[in-house]
C-alpha cells in the first residue's frame, strides 16, 4: 500500500486572492507530490466579484465554501474563524499545511485558526508593510506573517520587514510575485478581451486611463471621496477615464449623493467590477492607471504603465523604485498634477523587479514540498 500524500490546503476569500493563489495550486497539482483542498471563505460572493475570476484564471471550483459574506472586521474575521475551525475539526481531513495569500481578512482568520490547531501555516506575498496602522491589511499582514512557519516574499523590502520584525532567516524566502505569474500566463488572452472593450468603448490603445477606487480611507468619508472624484473628473477632461466601480465605491457614491457629480464629467465611463482578464486587457494599454488597490501598482509596473497611487504610502516600495508609480494620495491638486507628470513619463523608463519572471509559484511549490515532506502527513511534529 502507498503511503498517502500529505494534504496541502489553500485559501481564497477575496477578489485579489484569486490571482495569488491560483498559480500556487496549480504548481502543487501540476507536481503532485502533495495532495490539495481548495477552500474559499466566501469573503466575496457576487458574481462580478468572484465566479467571474474563477472562470477566466481556469481555477478549479472550491472543494469547500464557507459562505461568510460581508459584515463589520469583528465579525466577518470571526465568522471566518468559527467556519474554518468547524470545517477542521468537523471529521475533515488533517491537512499538511494551510497556505493564506495576500492581506484580507479571511487571510488572518484562517491563519490564526491554522496556527492555534498546530497547522504549519504558509503564507504567500509575506513582509508587506506600509507602515500604516489605520490600515485593515496592515495589520492583517503584520499578524499573518508572525503566525507563519513559511513566509514567501515578492519584493527585498519584505525580507528586510520580516527579519527587522524578527522572522527567523529559515522561515522567509524571496520567491517574487504569483500575482505577476498569472499576468504573465493570461496576458494573451487579456489582450484578446481588451481589445474587444476598446472597441465597445470607443478608445484606442495609449489614449485613455484607467482607475480603479475601493479603499476605506478614499471612499467612506464624504468630504475626501468627493475631492478624489473631482480630481477623477478633472483629469478625464485630459482623456477618457475608465472607472469600473467595487460595490463599496457604489454605495458610497449613492448614498453621500455624489452620482451627479460623476455623470456631470463628461470624460468619464462608469461600470460595475470588470473581470480579471477584461481589466487586464484595458490596464496594459492604457496610457495611465489611478488607483488605491495595492495589485493594480505591481500589475501596472510589469505592463509598463505609469501608475498614481490614490494613497499616501505603499507597502510595495519596489514600485516607486522601478519609476513607474508616485504616491498622491487624497488630494485633488496633487492628484491632477500627478496624473499630468505620469502621463509624460516613457514607459521604457519603468523597470521589472528582480525575480517578477512569472516562475513565483514554482519557487514556493518546491520549498512547500520540501518543508512538507519533512513532517508527518498529519502536520504535526518537527519544525516546518
Ligand atoms: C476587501 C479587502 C481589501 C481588498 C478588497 C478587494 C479586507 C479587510 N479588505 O475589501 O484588502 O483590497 O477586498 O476588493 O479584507 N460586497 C459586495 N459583493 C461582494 C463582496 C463585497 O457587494 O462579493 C460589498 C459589501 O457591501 C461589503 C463591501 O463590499 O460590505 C466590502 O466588502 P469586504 O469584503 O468587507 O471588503 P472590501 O472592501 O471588498
Amino acid at each position: 500500500m502507498t503511503a498517502a500524500r500529505p494534504l496541502v490546503l489553500v485559501v481564497v476569500g477575496a477578489r485579489p486572492n484569486f490571482m495569488k493563489a491560483g498559480p500556487v495550486l496549480g504548481q502543487l497539482r501540476a507536481r503532485a507530490a502533495v495532495d490539495t483542498l481548495l477552500l474559499h471563505t466566501g469573503q466575496h460572493y457576487d458574481e462580478q466579484m468572484s465566479a467571474l475570476f474563477f472562470r477566466d484564471l481556469g481555477l478549479p471550483q472550491p472543494e469547500v465554501n464557507l459562505g461568510v459574506g460581508s459584515g463589520s472586521h469583528a465579525r466577518q474575521t470571526a465568522e471566518v474563524m468559527v467556519r474554518f475551525e468547524s470545517y477542521l475539526e468537523g471529521g475533515a481531513r488533517r491537512p499538511a499545511c494551510v497556505v493564506v495569500v495576500g492581506d484580507v481578512n479571511s487571510t488572518l482568520a484562517c491563519a490564526l485558526v491554522a496556527a492555534k490547531a498546530e497547522i504549519p501555516l504558509a503564507h504567500v506575498e509575506a513582509g508587506l508593510r506600509s507602515f500604516d496602522r489605520s490600515m485593515p491589511e496592515e495589520l492583517n499582514r503584520i499578524c499573518t506573517d508572525q503566525l507563519a512557519a513559511a513566509c514567501y516574499v515578492t519584493e527585498e523590502a519584505g525580507m528586510e520587514n520580516l527579519r527587522r520584525e524578527g522572522q527567523a532567516a529559515e522561515r522567509r524566502l524571496l520567491v517574487g510575485n504569483t500575482m505577476i505569474d498569472t499576468l504573465l500566463q493570461q496576458r494573451a488572452r487579456a489582450a484578446a478581451c481588451g481589445a474587444e472593450r476598446r472597441r465597445e468603448l470607443g478608445v484606442a490603445g495609449r489614449s485613455y486611463a484607467v482607475c480603479t477606487l475601493h479603499r476605506p480611507s478614499n471612499v467612506d468619508a464624504p468630504a475626501t471621496l468627493a475631492g478624489v472624484l473631482d480630481a477623477l473628473a478633472r483629469v478625464a477632461e485630459r482623456l477618457p477615464l475608465l472607472l469600473p466601480l467595487h460595490p463599496r465605491t457604489r454605495a458610497r457614491i449613492e448614498s453621500f449623493g455624489l452620482a451627479s457629480r460623476l455623470h456631470a464629467a463628461s470624460g468619464l465611463r462608469i461600470s460595475g467590477p470588470l473581470g480579471y482578464l477584461d481589466f487586464l486587457g484595458l490596464l496594459s494599454t492604457a496610457a495611465l492607471v489611478l488607483t488605491d488597490s495595492g495589485g493594480i501598482q505591481e500589475e501596472a509596473t510589469v505592463l509598463k504603465v505609469p501608475c498614481v497611487t490614490l494613497r499616501e504610502n505603499t507597502e510595495r516600495p519596489v514600485t516607486l523604485q522601478m519609476g513607474g508609480n508616485v504616491l498622491a494620495g487624497a488630494d485633488p491638486g496633487r492628484i491632477v498634477a500627478a496624473a499630468e507628470r505620469m502621463l509624460a513619463l516613457e514607459s521604457g523608463a519603468i523597470g521589472t523587479p528582480p525575480l517578477w519572471d512569472g516562475r513565483a509559484a514554482e519557487r514556493i511549490a518546491a520549498d512547500l514540498e520540501r518543508r512538507v515532506a519533512a513532517r508527518a502527513p498529519d502536520g504535526r511534529g518537527g519544525a516546518p
